[in-house]
């Protein structure tokens, strides 16, 4: 079994053997691994069970270390990490050779990204390497988000966690690309919302056209082993509640409920405590003795998109 602790140096042994383990970032746990040795990243696939197609996100903690993994970076990369990193934000840049093909499942580009979490930090600047790290799940199952939910899922698989506490954030990270001078294209919806990149003038194309879908952005992803529906709650607890054992989850707490749910997203309406409770409302769900998970979409702004998102693919079942 997995060891939990806090220990940064310990964290560094580990992947200097090349062995990979669990991570805390302010979105969710990565499972990391050096991305400059392949046989450290096959392991990564082989503990997820994840195919070889999906590739990974390469984690660093300052942009002086891309000129070594990336090449032609425009001026416009270079302001996205001023705007936005360290934070949720991945961006894709073109790879240099050093980066094995098995970490970007033989694409062209390399998608980065700088952690905004102080324990990431350290470890990456003790180890000095990138790191390739995909969420510390098992493929297709609810991202980690507390160390425990690593535990549970990959325990018996690494041999140490890194234990940050909750992650800030709760979801993953946004992807994009940059297409030319200030437009970029959304590859996924995550902790920086289409909004706060408008912001900053950017023009925001989504990525919903079958060929710019990013590999391993499939329908059915962060899902539970239970059954989840996603709809209205009042329909649905009356449609399912004499023939299943029902665990609820609403957005907020309202008087518009005809019953008590068992978990608020954020009881105040706030979505980025709804952002931050999803993941570990899901684990508990999962682990309760309902049979059956029944969601309300939250509201569809800022990171409502992303979360929305993530019910939705919860939903979906292959
Ligand atoms: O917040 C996050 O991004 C977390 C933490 C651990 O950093 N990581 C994460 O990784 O969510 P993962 O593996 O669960 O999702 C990575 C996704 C892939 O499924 C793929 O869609 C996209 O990132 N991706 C990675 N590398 C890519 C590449 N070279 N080209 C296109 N898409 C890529
Ligand atoms: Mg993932």
């Amino acid at each position: 079994m997995a060891v939990v602790g806090n220990d940064i140096e310990e964290a560094a042994e580990w992947i200097k053997k090349g062995i990979p383990i669990a991570i805390p970032t302010e979105t969710v746990y990565g499972l990391a691994a050096n991305a400059l040795r392949p046989e450290a990243v096959s392991k990564i696939f082989e503990i997820k069970n994840r195919p070889f197609f999906d590739p990974l996100i390469v984690h660093l903690h300052h942009a002086n270390q891309l000129e070594k993994l990336v090449s032609s970076a425009k001026k416009e990369h270079f302001l996205l990490i001023e705007q936005f990193c360290p934070g949720p934000l991945t961006i894709l840049f073109p790879k240099k050779d050093i980066i094995p093909a098995i970490v970007t499942s033989g694409l062209p580009d390399v998608a980065i990204r700088f952690p905004a979490h102080a324990m990431a930090i350290e470890l990456l600047k003790l180890v000095d390497l990138p790191l390739a790290a995909p969420s510390a799940n098992p493929f297709t199952y609810i991202s980690p988000t507390q160390a425990n939910h690593v535990a549970k899922q990959l325990g018996d698989k690494i041999p140490y966690i890194l234990d940050g506490g909750a992650c800030e954030i709760g979801i993953e990270s946004s992807i994009v690309s940059i297409l030319n001078d200030r437009q970029i294209i959304l590859h996924r919806k995550g902790g920086i919302s289409k909004e706060e990149l408008e912001k900053q003038n950017w023009e925001v194309l989504e990525a919903n056209s079958p060929e710019k879908k990013l590999p391993g952005s499939h329908l059915q992803h962060y899902s539970p082993r239970k059954k989840i529906i996603v709809g209205d709650l009042n329909a649905l607890y009356l449609e399912y509640k004499l023939q299943h054992k029902i665990v609820s989850i609403a957005f907020e707490k309202n008087d518009k409920l005809n019953f008590v749910p068992d978990f608020y997203l954020s009881q105040k309406g706030d979505l980025n405590q709804a952002a931050s409770r999803l993941f570990d409302i899901l684990h508990q769900c999962d682990a309760s003795d309902a049979d059956l998970i029944i969601a309300e979409k939250v509201p569809q702004t800022s990171l409502g998109v992303a979360i929305n998102d993530r019910l939705q693919r919860a939903e979906q079942k292959a």
